[in-house]
């Protein structure tokens, strides 16, 4: 049976391509018959590892609580938490560190990304951020991690602190975890740059499609994307070599959960004042009830509250025993 794991940082709003590549995804996982048991956590320790403003760090994770309730996840079978309410993240992290070297760290794209030219001075916590994203998982020896495909070196690191901690202290303890990269859109890309992905932290607000914007904001933003002079590809062929293209087209075959083949017969040949029309409508009509849903939860604070707790408590309960057996193997006091 599969147990499946994934997390969501509260930095800024959630956009289309956490949408898309991620949390779409993992409500469908929790109708699957071979999954036992979701778990989706906020991951605010992983927040704090780049400037953050201490005002909004709460009110952020009640927000991604809020977005996964709104789009699909069930609070009754899928444990919503936080990761700073339950210290055996961090605590597992300390004893994967001793087992991860530095110079894998270092091989970290997101880490180079982040850190920028003078990566001397970027933080420990920035650094050791997969170390801590490994412990989230295994904390619950979770076996399968829906994400996107900008996630997939960091489980690969996961995967390898598994495999180090098995052959060390215990074959078979922690499973071998498998990432679950799936749908259109893995890797959706910014509006405005097709060689760019979307992102929280983009500058332009235009660059990507937030949860909450409203209809108005949705039409105007694909109004402007970037395309090129060319029609709309009719074939895969003629998708080469034009990114921003390939995005739009994509993003369109997510959302109507239709083959690209599909698509590219419906929009081949035409402006792209048309797909891009297509794309409002669309989005508008996916997106509209999952954010009039959020904003609806966001009134009722204490009950998003409710939902976390009874969330942090059902994890709480994997995480000691994994965390007590996992130090038992390495042959601490107790
Ligand atoms: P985060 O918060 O950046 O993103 C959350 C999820 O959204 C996916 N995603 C995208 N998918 C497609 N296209 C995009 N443009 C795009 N941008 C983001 C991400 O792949 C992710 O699945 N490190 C993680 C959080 C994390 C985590 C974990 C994930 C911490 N611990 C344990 C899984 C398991 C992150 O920064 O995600």
């Amino acid at each position: 049976m599969k147990r499946i794991l994934s997390c969501m940082q509260p930095t800024n709003n959630l956009h289309l391509g956490n949408y898309l590549g991620a949390l779409k995804n993992w409500v469908h996982l929790q109708d699957e018959p071979d999954v036992e048991e979701c778990l989706y956590g906020v991951v605010d320790l992983h927040a704090i590892t780049q400037p953050y403003d201490k005002d909004v760090l709460a009110r952020s994770t009640r927000e991604i609580a809020a977005a996964y309730i709104a789009g699909g996840i069930d609070p009754k079978r899928s444990a919503i938490f936080v990761q700073s309410a339950i210290p055996e993240h961090s605590q597992l992290m300390w004893l994967f560190a001793t087992m991860t070297q530095m110079g894998k760290l270092e091989r970290m794209t997101q880490f180079k990304d982040k850190a920028g030219k003078n990566s001397e001075r970027a933080g420990l916590g920035l650094f050791s951020y997969p170390v801590l994203m490994a412990a989230d998982i295994l904390v619950y020896k979770a076996t399968h991690v829906p994400v996107g495909d900008d996630q997939k070196q960091h489980l690969e690191l996961a995967r390898e602190i598994a495999g180090t901690f098995n052959a060390r202290y215990g074959e078979g303890f922690f499973p071998l975890i498998e990432p679950v990269i799936t749908g259109a859109a893995t890797r959706v890309m910014s509006l405005k740059d097709g060689s760019q992905k979307m992102s929280k932290s983009a500058e332009s607000d235009n660059s990507r499609i937030n949860l909450t914007d409203d209809a108005d904001v949705i039409v105007k933003k694909f109004r402007k994307a970037k395309t090129d002079s060319h029609p709309v590809p009719a074939t895969l062929e003629e998708m080469e070599g034009r990114p921003e293209a390939r995005n739009l087209l994509t993003i369109y075959a997510s959302l109507a959960d239709k083959d690209m083949q599909d698509v590219l017969n419906e929009f081949g040949g035409k402006q792209f004042s048309e797909l891009k029309q297509g794309l409002a409508d669309i989005a508008v009509a996916r997106l509209a009830p999952i954010t009039a849903r959020m904003s609806r939860l966001l009134d009722d604070v204490a009950e998003i509250d409710r939902v976390l707790e009874q969330g942090n408590e059902k994890a709480r309960v994997i995480a000691a025993s994994v965390l007590a057996e996992t130090k038992h193997l390495m042959g601490f006091w107790k």
